[in-house]
């Protein structure tokens, strides 16, 4: 289990949950800074903490310069895979904040997670989302989290696999919900709502702090 201090920040401790997250962020490298506000990664994992237990299984689709993986990996998963394509997508991700460069982003991850990534508790994978849930069995993961282009296509496909690939115990969990049908993340949740009226995802919350929550109706 982790606990202690690790880069100036207090990890784990009595209750397995229970982190001082508000405490200042590791030391970013000097070229770049997280793609994600601090402030709302902590409101993020907030919503979504109930769902991921400990030594869970667990993937991040969607990466980028891992600004939410501190708090994802807080849930002291077994596993923790960051999915992202990274350089294959393109040399640059259009709606980055600050330094856009894929191969820094990668970099970073690579530079940030060295200890866990040596621990065998972070894999990275440098895959497109359907790519790397195809190549697992049905029922692998705990929990799966969608933040990838958040179009309406591309969840419909995370989703048409990640039904069957998380446990019947599992949760499917994406960021970026967006009622309103002219924003441009609202492919998310339309995706999600079909799957939803279609009987092959119940909704545990959807709109608090943008994260939705589901389970597969498959198990
Ligand atoms: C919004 S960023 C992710 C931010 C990250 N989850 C965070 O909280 O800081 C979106 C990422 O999705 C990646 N992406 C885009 N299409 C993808 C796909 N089909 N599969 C996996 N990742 C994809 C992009 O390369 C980009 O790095």
């Amino acid at each position: 289990m982790i606990s202690g201090m690790r880069n100036n920040r207090w990890i784990g401790g009595a209750g397995r949950y229970l982190l001082s997250l508000s405490q200042p962020r590791r030391r970013l490298p000097a070229y770049d800074e997280p793609s994600s506000a601090p402030n709302r990664c902590l409101e993020r994992f907030e919503t979504i903490k109930p769902y991921l237990k400990p030594d869970g299984v667990g993937a991040e689709l969607g990466v980028f310069k891992g600004a939410f993986v501190d708090y994802l990996l807080s849930s002291q998963p077994s596993k923790l895979y960051l999915v992202d394509p990274w350089y294959r997508l393109a040399p640059e991700w259009s709606w980055a904040v600050g330094n856009g460069s894929t191969v820094k982003a990668y970099e970073r991850i690579i530079h940030e997670f060295r200890p866990e990534i040596e621990r065998g508790v972070i894999e990275p994978c440098v895959q497109f989302s359907t790519e790397f849930l195809e190549s697992k069995p049905d029922g692998y993961f705990d929990w799966i989290y969608i933040d990838t282009d958040h179009k309406y296509e591309s969840t419909l496909a995370e989703l048409e696999l990640a039904v069957r690939k998380v446990k019947s115990s599992g949760f499917i969990i994406g960021d970026d919900w967006a009622e309103d049908p002219n924003h441009r993340d609202h492919g998310t949740c339309k995706a999600v709502r079909e799957f939803e009226q279609a009987g092959r995802l119940s909704l545990h919350l959807a709109g608090e702090t943008q994260q939705f929550v589901a389970s597969s109706a498959c198990g």
